[in-house]
């Protein structure tokens, strides 16, 4: 399979859809690197992923971990060819339905500096090692809502539609290094994440948007970003690719 051999980091690996993308990876041959702010968290999670799985801490909010993660993860890999752009700030339902003049500066920095800022500094340190084996994929995990924008939830669109605009400057850039970008626009994808947060009939509610009518499952998702990151999609760059039954058609 195309990311057969291949090294990569999933922000977020030990939940949710950064779980499934790290299994997905890992089935089809990838040594995967995941992260999270719990140490405790890593082991388990990469027992469920593959032996070829390593944990680290990070923490996308401290500027000095997201330094201190690239000079641990040095010690063990001399390359990263896949990066994965997952983590999110955790869903916070006293946030989300929140109209733009009720969000507080601290509201509006706490889910810039993780889902924007915090991606974006990790795929600056991940650049400099990708440039030197001139080769590498990186894909934020963006959402429907920056795209369509939506009725609450401002911050949240603005930072994942922050991360379009950053797919799109990496594939111009260093599309001269053979470094492909990708965004992947995400709809409802029933996550442990997405169930405790939200109420069963917002979960009825939420399937009955899409065409489909239906929640889409991570493993989808997973299977989805482990073709885009192999070589299937080698002579394509800076998309974004929408996985949500067809809410969202342009
Ligand atoms: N599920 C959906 O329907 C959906 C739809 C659109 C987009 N998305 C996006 O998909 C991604 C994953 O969502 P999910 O549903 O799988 O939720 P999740 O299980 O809550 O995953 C979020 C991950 O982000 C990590 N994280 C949170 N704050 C962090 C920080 N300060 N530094 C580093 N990592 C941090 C968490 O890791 P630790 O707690 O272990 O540190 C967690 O693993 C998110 O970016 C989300 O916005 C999801």
């Amino acid at each position: 399979m195309s990311v057969d051999g291949k090294i990569a980091i999933v922000t977020g690996g030990t939940t949710g859809l950064g779980l499934a993308i790290s299994r997905g990876l890992a089935r089809n041959g990838a040594t995967v690197i995941i992260t999270s702010r719990k140490k405790s968290k890593l082991k388990k999670a990469c027992h469920l992923i593959d032996k070829n799985c390593y944990g680290f801490q990070l923490d996308l909010s401290k500027k000095n971990s997201i330094s201190k993660f690239i000079e641990n993860i040095s010690k063990d890999v001399r390359h990263v060819d896949i990066l994965i752009n997952n983590a999110g700030f955790p869903f916070k339902r006293e946030i989300w339905f929140k109209n733009i003049h009720d969000i507080s500066e601290v509201e509006l920095m706490n889910i810039l500096q993780v889902d924007l800022i915090g991606s974006f500094q990790l795929t600056r340190e991940t650049l400099k090692i990708m440039m030197k084996k001139r080769t590498g994929v990186i894909i934020n995990i963006a959402s429907t809502p920056a795209i369509s924008g939506h009725i609450c939830g401002s911050p949240y669109s603005i930072a994942k539609a922050g991360l379009i605009s950053l797919t799109k400057h990496i594939a111009l850039e260093y599309g001269r290094y053979n470094i492909r970008s990708y965004s992947v626009a995400l709809g409802d994808i029933y996550t442990d994440s997405m169930r405790r947060s939200l109420s069963r009939s917002e979960l009825v509610k939420a399937k009955n948007e899409n065409t489909m009518k239906r929640l889409g499952q991570p493993e989808e998702v997973a299977k989805s970003i482990v073709s885009i990151a192999g070589e299937n999609f080698s002579f394509s760059t800076g998309n974004t690719i929408i996985i949500d039954g067809g809410k969202v058609i342009i």
